[in-house]
C-alpha cells in the first residue's frame, strides 16, 4: 500500500520541468542514463561534490563499463579505481551488490526500487534515483538537496534530519510524480536544491521556478530553513604516522579485514602523538634499524564519527637487517615475507601510487614520498 504523508505539494510540475528544460547542467551520468550508470554515479555523489566526481566517474566506467566487470574486478584495483574519494565502504558495498546482481538477476539492475533497497549500499534515494532516472518508474529521490528545497518551499521547522520527516517528502513526492518525466521531475527537484536553494549561502530565489509556491520566501525565513537538530561531536584521535624508507623502498601496512578503512594499505601508525624515543622503541618492536629519523608534516583528515590529527616522522631504515624474530615476519595472513598477500609490505613510490591503495586520509603524505600521484 502506498504510504500516506501528512504534507502535500502544491501544483509546481511544469513549471518546474520547463525551468530543468533550460537550465540543467550537463552532466557525464545524464547523457545515457543506464541504469549502471546512474547507479555508479549516484553511490560517488553521495559523500563527493559533482566537480570532484566527474574525473573518478570517466576513470571508473572505462576501466568497469559493467556490472560484471565491477563484480569481477580485483579488490585492490577496485579500491585504486576509488582512491581519492574516500568512504571506502562505499566502493565495497558496490562491488557486493554487482556480485548479487550478476547472481541473482543476470548481470541487470531491478527496476523495482523495493527490490533494489535490498542490495548493499543502496538506501531509498538511490533506489529511487536508479528506479526513476533509468527507468522511468515512478519512485520518489529524496537527497539532501531536495529535503532542503522541500523544507523551504513548506516552511517545515521539523528537523529535516529525522528520518520521519524525509519519509514524508518521499510520500508526497511520490504523490505528485508526473508519471510522463518522474526522474526528471526528481533531477529538477536536485538541480532547484544544488543551483538556486543552495546550502551555504542565501538561496538565489529570483532564479527559482518555484518562488511562487515557496512559503519560507514568503514569509521571509529561507536563510533559517532547513533546521537541523546539532550533531555529537566527532570522536578526536591523536596518530603517529610512519614514513619508514630504505631510501627505496617504504613499509605498509595493510589494516584490518574489518571496521575503518577495512583492508586498505597505509603508513605504519601509533596511537597518540609520539616523541622520538616512542618512534625508536617501535622501530625495535618491528625489528628493524633506526639509522636516521626526522619529524614530517602534520596534517588532519576528518572521517564521518572522527577526526585523525597526525603527526609523523620520516625514517631511514635498512629491510635487509630485518630481526629474524620481527612481527613483519610473522604475519595473520600466513605469509612468512611482506608481500601484496599479507600484512606488510615494501613498496616504491611508484607502486604505492599505482598499485596498492593508500586511502585519501593519508593524501598528505603520499605528496612526501616521491613518485607520481595519478589523479
Ligand atoms: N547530487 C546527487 N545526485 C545528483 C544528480 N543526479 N545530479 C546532480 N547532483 C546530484
Amino acid at each position: 500500500m502506498a504510504k500516506t504523508s501528512s504534507v502535500v505539494l502544491p501544483p509546481f510540475a511544469d513549471p518546474l520541468l520547463a525551468w530543468y528544460d533550460r537550465n540543467k547542467r550537463d552532466l557525464p551520468w545524464r547523457e545515457n542514463p543506464t541504469p549502471y550508470r546512474v547507479w555508479v554515479s549516484e553511490i560517488m555523489l553521495q559523500q563527493t561534490r559533482v566537480e570532484a566526481v566527474k574525473p573518478y566517474y570517466f576513470r571508473f566506467l572505462a576501466a568497469l563499463p559493467t556490472v560484471h566487470a565491477l563484480a569481477a574486478c580485483p579488490p585492490d584495483t577496485l579500491h585504486k579505481l576509488w582512491e581519492g574519494l574516500g568512504y571506502y565502504s562505499r566502493v565495497r558495498n558496490l562491488q557486493r551488490a554487482a556480485e548479487l546482481i550478476c547472481r541473482d538477476y543476470g548481470g541487470e539492475l531491478p527496476r523495482d526500487p523495493e527490490i533494489l533497497k535490498k542490495l548493499p549500499g543502496i538506501g531509498s534515494y538511490t533506489a529511487g534515483a536508479i528506479a526513476s532516472f533509468a527507468y522511468g518508474v515512478p519512485a520518489p529521490a529524496v537527497d539532501g538537496n531536495v529535503l532542503r528545497v522541500l523544507a523551504r518551499l513548506l516552511a517545515d521547522r521539523r528537523d529535516v534530519t529525522d528520518p520521519r520527516v524525509k519519509a514524508d517528502y518521499e510520500a508526497a513526492v511520490a504523490a505528485a510524480l508526473p508519471t510522463d518525466r518522474p526522474g526528471d521531475y526528481n533531477q529538477a527537484l536536485i538541480e532547484v536544491g544544488a543551483t538556486v536553494c543552495g546550502p551555504n549561502t542565501s538561496p538565489a530565489c529570483a532564479a527559482c521556478p518555484l518562488v511562487g509556491v515557496c512559503r519560507a520566501h514568503a514569509e521571509g525565513v529561507e536563510d533559517e530553513l532547513p533546521y537541523r537538530a546539532k550533531k555529537k561531536t566527532r570522536k578526536i584521535e591523536k596518530r603517529t604516522v610512519l614514513l619508514v624508507s630504505d631510501g627505496t623502498r617504504y613499509l605498509i601496512h595493510r589494516r584490518p579485514t574489518s571496521g575503518l578503512l577495512a583492508d586498505l594499505w597505509e603508513f605504519p601508525a601509533i596511537a597518540g602523538h609520539a616523541s622520538t624515543a616512542e618512534v625508536a622503541a617501535y622501530m625495535k618492536e618491528l625489528g628493524l634499524p633506526l639509522r636516521f629519523i626526522t619529524e614530517g608534516k602534520r596534517a588532519k583528515h576528518i572521517f564521518t564519527h572522527l577526526e585523525w590529527e597526525m603527526s609523523s616522522y620520516r625514517i631511514d631504515t635498512d629491510f635487509s637487517r630485518l630481526a629474524t624474530d620481527s612481527p613483519l615476519l610473522r604475519d595473520e595472513r600466513g605469509d612468512l615475507t611482506p608481500s601484496p598477500a599479507g600484512d606488510w609490505m615494501l613498496a616504491t613510490p611508484s607502486e604505492i601510487h599505482e598499485v596498492y591503495p593508500l586511502p585519501s586520509a593519508f593524501s598528505a603524505f603520499l605528496s612526501e614520498i616521491g613518485g607520481e600521484p595519478p589523479c
